[in-house]
């Protein structure tokens, strides 16, 4: 496995297990599956409404003796809905019990969006709550209180643009330690990858299958499918990998963390595996050119008419 540092010297494996999408009742057993062959690094989120079944995965894995707390990396994430100041660490710590641990590893702001106290999903635009009202800066000073006492190790956050990072750091003099975005062969972000090389801004790629068990409200009418990409076939075929590691392999080889997920114990192994599958430089260079731009989680789901929020907002 490969790992990516922090500044202080910790290190985040490469590849990690993917848990969105991931159901209730079939999350322990991919949990526990993963922890069997070699998995270390676990993305959650609350809402991803499963935590409670990864967190009894891990206390059994532990006390089977198949993986130890210090072993395994945990990152979860802040729902929008709990963005003032005081209400980050009440999350924070209502997701540690889920999970069944003591601290995380990485806790990310999940979307630079904020909703109302009672609200999960908008349905109407008054679900939605201005960034005038709750600036993200407001987040981030909770987010930087919960590092400080010690319930998360590292602090980032997700979906974020380099002008919403500027903006939180200025305002606190604390830069986020990740940013985690969707990242695949056809929306490389070739872009916020440099900004965030230049500011020692560690990078997860999310989606990096293209998420095809998305809802189906959230699949476009005949989007580009990674799987049936002409180059990544011809490279799977010259290194005797599959479609699926080779889109894997290309995340890890360029130097960011990748988090694949699947229930299936068959590609839970091909995916860990393809941590391992070094692509040449001639191959790297075919890959880059594979980039559309094409975005398959738009985000236009908070761009309700009547919000505060369009998508050049969301992502400028
Ligand atoms: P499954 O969970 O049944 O394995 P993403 O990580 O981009 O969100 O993609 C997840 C989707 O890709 C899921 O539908 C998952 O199904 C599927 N998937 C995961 N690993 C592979 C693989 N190695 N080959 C093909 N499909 C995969």
């Amino acid at each position: 496995m490969k790992y990516l540092q922090f500044n202080n010297g910790d290190k985040i494996p490469s590849l990690g297990l993917g848990t969105w999408k991931s159901k209730p009742g079939e999350v322990y057993e991919a949990v526990r599956e993963a922890i069997r062959i070699g998995y270390t690094h676990f993305d959650c989120a609350h809402v991803y409404g499963n935590e409670e079944e990864i967190g009894q995965a891990f206390t059994d894995a532990f006390a089977a003796g198949e993986t130890s707390r210090e072993k395994i990396f945990v990152t979860s994430k802040l729902w929008n809905n709990r963005h003032r100041t005081e209400q980050v660490k009440p999350a924070l710590e209502l997701t540690l019990k889920n999970l069944q641990l003591d601290y995380l590893d990485l806790y990310l702001i999940h979307w630079p969006v904020v909703l109302k106290d009672e609200s999960m999903y908008p349905q109407t635009a008054e679900d939605l709550v201005s960034l005038q009202t709750t600036p993200l800066e407001d987040t981030w000073k909770g987010m930087i209180a919960v590092k400080e006492t010690g319930l998360t190790k590292h602090i980032g956050v997700s979906n974020f643009s380099p002008a919403k990072i500027k903006k939180v750091e200025e305002a606190t003099g604390v830069r986020p330690e990740m940013n985690q975005v969707e990242s695949h062969l056809f929306h490389q972000q070739n872009e916020l990858k440099t900004f965030c090389d230049q500011n020692g801004i560690l990078f997860t790629a999310y989606s990096p299958l293209g998420s095809a068990d998305r809802p189906a409200s959230r699949i476009a009418d005949n989007e580009p499918k990674l799987f049936d990409n002409e180059t990544i076939k011809k490279i799977a075929e010259e290194v005797d990998a599959s479609s699926a590691q080779v889109m894997l392999a290309w995340a890890v080889n360029r130097g960011t963390s990748v988090i694949p997920k699947s229930v299936n114990p068959e590609r839970l192994k091909q995916n860990l595996a393809a941590a391992d599958i070094d692509l040449s430089e001639d191959q790297m260079n075919e890959l880059a050119k594979v980039n559309k731009d094409y975005r398959y989680i738009k985000g236009d789901f908070w761009c309700i008419e009547g919000s505060d929020y369009s998508l050049e907002s969301l992502w400028g």
